[in-house]
């Protein structure tokens, strides 16, 4: 097996106001001295970048934003550039997250746009993909998280500024995870697909519980955590878990 540093990222999405935010990543930042199994990422809301920025300052947290426009200014009202958040500290960007292409109705399109930006502002893209549960139970899961990278990734990728979240929209905060194997086949078919060494993250109800299973498999480097980012304690447990 190739010698990997897992990345535990925790995805706050639109989680916390100023108390809550300084308070998290100082805690998770007081244990992160010293050698570490995993590098850590921070993802808070965009009103709390700057105040993560400052509480992280000094440790080895990174800081990440959630989503970029494509274009580095202008008149976009609401949006927030990758430059503004390499501006604000941030080394990684989450592109492509279900909540956006569900939410927000992004298309690979857009996304490919996005990881573009990222990647001309110097930032590390994590591109999200994963199946819904219609796609899964009728057998396409492979075939659309295959179609989702030749959509969303533009030409250039390498594996210092990408990174793939593979997150299953049907796991994402309901505390369901994929099975260990199916975990394993998608990840195997991701890594046939993306530059040699790319890290690929699994994301979905990861959890100081399951994530040592996870992290065990060949081909998982790390995983992309949602609500049990939110505490410092579930937080630094899973960065713990595993090998
Ligand atoms: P949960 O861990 O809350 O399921 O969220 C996963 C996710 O969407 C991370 O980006």
């Amino acid at each position: 097996m190739p010698e990997r540093k897992w990345l535990v990222a925790g995805n706050w999405k639109m989680n916390g106001l100023r108390a809550d935010g300084i308070g998290l990543a100082r805690a998770i930042a007081a244990r992160a001295t010293g050698a570490l199994r995993c590098d850590l990422l921070v993802c808070p809301p965009a009103t709390l970048l700057a105040a993560v920025a400052d509480a992280i300052a000094g440790s080895c947290v990174m800081l990440g934003g959630q989503d970029c426009h494509p274009e580095p200014s202008g008149a976009f009202t609401g949006d927030i550039s990758a430059e503004m958040l390499r501006d604000a500290g941030c080394s990684h960007v989450i592109l492509g997250h279900s909540e956006r292409r569900h939410g927000h109705g992004e298309s690979d399109s857009v996304v490919r746009s996005k990881v573009a930006a990222a990647w001309r502002a110097g930032l590390i893209a994590i591109l999200c993909v994963g199946e819904t549960r219609a796609e899964r139970e009728a057998g396409r899961a492979l075939d659309t998280v295959a179609s989702q990278l030749v959509g969303s990734l533009p030409d250039g990728a390498d594996a210092r500024r990408l990174i793939v979240a593979y997150e299953p929209v049907w796991a994402i905060g309901t505390g369901l995870t994929a099975t260990m194997a199916d975990i394993a086949d998608m990840h195997a078919a991701i890594r046939s697909r993306i530059p040699r060494g790319t890290r690929i993250l699994y994301g979905g109800s990861v959890n100081p519980g399951n994530a040592g299973d996870i992290l065990a498999l060949a081909e998982v480097d790390g995983v992309l955590v949602g609500g049990a980012s939110l505490k410092a304690d579930d937080f630094w447990r899973i960065a713990e878990a595993g090998r």
